[in-house]
């Protein structure tokens, strides 16, 4: 938790892969009124990822790291985020595992989305890994990143009922308009005195 002076703002940075729903989402809270956060860059490992255009249309700063070959993409992260003064890392769909090396510098200071109530269906595919066990409840959960995938404290989770008509498609698309409310709620969480 960090104490703010003044009007500082928190300086977060969001990584992505692939559409940046929850970056447009994270934006937007972000420019709200009263908001202590402030997404100064986009980083994506994809250059085609979608989200992207979220760059050009609130004028953030992106920058596209290839991870061919992991140790020096995360080198060049580290350089560019403390250049950036980056605080808080926000995942948001981003693909790439970071090492325990790169959680070690931002310790405590990353958090990811994962579509599912964690510690169960952790990794890939869980919307249709739940479906095929039959569970009567899915849902997202924000939590800290740690070394270990989809292992981190747990911020806040909400929990989403599944239907008999339900598929991995439906079932993801109620999954993330619940990740749209609570990955905001969870960063007002982290920093309780803002
Ligand atoms: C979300 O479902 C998130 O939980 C998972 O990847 C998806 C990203 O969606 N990690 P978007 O790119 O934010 O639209």
């Amino acid at each position: 938790m960090k104490k703010l002076n003044g009007n500082k703002k928190i300086n977060i940075s969001v990584f992505i892969s692939g559409k940046g729903s929850n970056l447009k989402n994270l934006i937007e809270f972000s420019k709200r009124k009263k908001s202590k956060f402030f997404i100064s860059s986009i980083i994506s490992n994809n250059p085609k990822a979608i989200g992207l255009k979220y760059s050009k249309k609130f004028k953030i700063k992106k920058k596209i790291i290839n991870f061919i070959n992991p140790n020096l993409a995360e080198k060049k992260i580290l350089f560019f985020l403390k250049k950036e003064k980056v605080e808080l890392i926000c995942l948001a769909g981003f693909m790439k595992i970071l090492s325990k090396n790169f959680v070690k510098k931002f310790k405590g200071n990353i958090i990811n989305v994962h579509p599912s109530l964690l510690p169960k269906y952790k990794g890939l595919n869980t919307h249709q890994r739940v479906l095929n066990n039959n569970e009567k409840y899915s849902g997202c959960t924000i939590h800290f990143v740690t070394s270990v995938l989809d292992s981190g404290k747990i911020i806040l989770q909400k929990r989403v009922k599944i239907s008999k008509n339900d598929n991995a498609v439906s079932l993801a698309k109620k999954i993330l308009k619940q990740e749209h409310i609570i990955y905001p709620k969870a960063l007002m969480r982290i920093y309780p005195n803002l």
